[in-house]
């Protein structure tokens, strides 16, 4: 196996994306996303049940695109990666029992990692020539999508990643979500309240910030809560109903969205000032809101530190994030795992990788780094 400049192939099925990339070292040669997130529309919210099927048809398509894109073969890799949780369990046992397929019939060792901690490997791909800063550590990261709200001191990327909070109930793209709903706006709502709101006033309403008063501080410094905050939206959105007013779902929209961005950045800068780390690295698909990011550069501009943002087709769910890990664990010297591995919807954080298999002396027996740990 080349362990300097490694040729991976991730497998990324936790959520509604099926995500097949691949990366050689820290290089990007492709990255295919089919999403089934249309299917969900009319349910209002990702159905398990349909995310797992949507794999099952995306998995072999995307794969072939994948190697079409690269301009690689399969039998060139020297390594396939996958995500093992945290994630929707059915949708996660796609990707796994796809994963292992491939690594069996092309004889290729397997890296099953952690889908958080992946998202933080989207940040090592080199995109160009001008992309030359590597990530560096410590970083704090602020992951934030629709199945995670996750506040990460990242030590080392392969070997250190410690989880300072995470939402006690929603995340915040599902609060976007519930909103948009209750605003009577389409799922995914998040790009729609982002819409909404740029002719909105972000003072107009002041909504609570979620576990933000001095007592939850204690408990609950990094911790993140959005239900409370959706809660108060709705009551807001009733009473105004109830007395026959019009509701000004513009300024709905952005003082909802200035109260969720308020709070994920308040707590991110407040955990760089904490552990005095220079540096912020944002992932998950509400990076994409349009004021998110823009407090987000206000605000580490102020503190003097460094915000990292990866492009969007690498922040939101995607399989060139778990390649990327995966390469990286090669690169760092770490072992395959084993084939006993499998679906881990509660996964920890700290456990970047899943299922290593036992350092074996370089001398003598062992494996060979070409054969799945465990396949004798
Ligand atoms: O990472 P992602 O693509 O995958 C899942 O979590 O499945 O994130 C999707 C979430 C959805 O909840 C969506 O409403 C939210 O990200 N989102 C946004 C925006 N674009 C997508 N939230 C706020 N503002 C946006 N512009
Ligand atoms: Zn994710």
């Amino acid at each position: 196996m080349n362990r300097e400049n490694p040729l991976v192939l991730g497998i990324e099925t936790s959520c509604d994306e099926t995500g097949i990339g691949i990366v050689r070292g820290t290089t990007l040669l492709a990255n295919v996303i089919a999403s089934s997130m249309d299917e969900h529309a009319r349910y209002g919210g990702v159905v398990p049940e349909v995310a797992a099927r949507a794999h099952l048809e995306e998995l072999v398509p995307a794969i072939e695109a994948a190697v079409a894109e690269s301009g690689i073969r399969l039998e060139d890799l020297d390594a396939i990666a996958v995500t093992s949780g945290p994630g929707l369990a059915g949708a996660l046992m796609v990707g796994v029992g796809a994963a292992k397929a491939l690594a069996l019939a092309l004889g290729k060792p397997i890296y099953a990692v952690n889908h958080l901690v992946g998202h933080v490997g989207a940040d090592v791909l080199r995109l160009g020539e001008s992309d030359t800063v590597p990530l560096e550590y410590p970083t704090i990261a602020l992951l934030v999508s629709g199945g995670h709200t996750s506040l990460l001191l990242v030590r080392d990327l392969t070997s250190d990643v410690e989880l300072l909070g995470e939402t006690i109930d929603d995340a915040a793209g599902e609060a976007f979500d519930k909103v948009a709903r209750i605003l009577g706006m389409p799922y995914p709502g998040g790009p729609r309240i982002d819409a909404a709101a740029a002719t909105g006033d972000p003072r107009a309403i002041r909504f609570p910030r979620g576990l933000s008063r001095p007592k939850d501080m204690d408990e609950h410094r990094y911790d993140f809560s959005f239900s409370g905050l959706k809660t108060s939206v709705a009551r807001w959105v009733e009473h105004r109903e109830d007395a026959g007013e019009p509701v000004p779902v513009s300024d709905v929209a952005a003082s909802f969205r200035e109260a969720v961005v308020d709070i994920l950045l308040t707590k991110a800068v407040a955990a760089c000032a904490d552990y005095g780390v220079p540096r912020l690295l944002l992932g998950g698909g509400v990076i994409a809101n349009a004021r998110l990011r823009q407090v987000a550069i206000e605000r580490t501009d102020a503190a003097g530190l460094t915000l990292r943002i990866p492009p969007l087709s690498l922040c939101t769910d995607n399989g060139a994030m778990i390649a990327a890990l995966g390469a990286q664990l090669i690169m760092n010297g770490h072992e395959p795992s084993t084939l006993d591995f499998g679906a881990d919807s509660t996964l920890p954080v700290e456990q970047i990788q899943v299922a290593p298999a036992p350092v074996v002396p370089a001398v003598r027996g062992g494996n060979d780094g070409n054969t799945p740990a465990g396949v004798t």
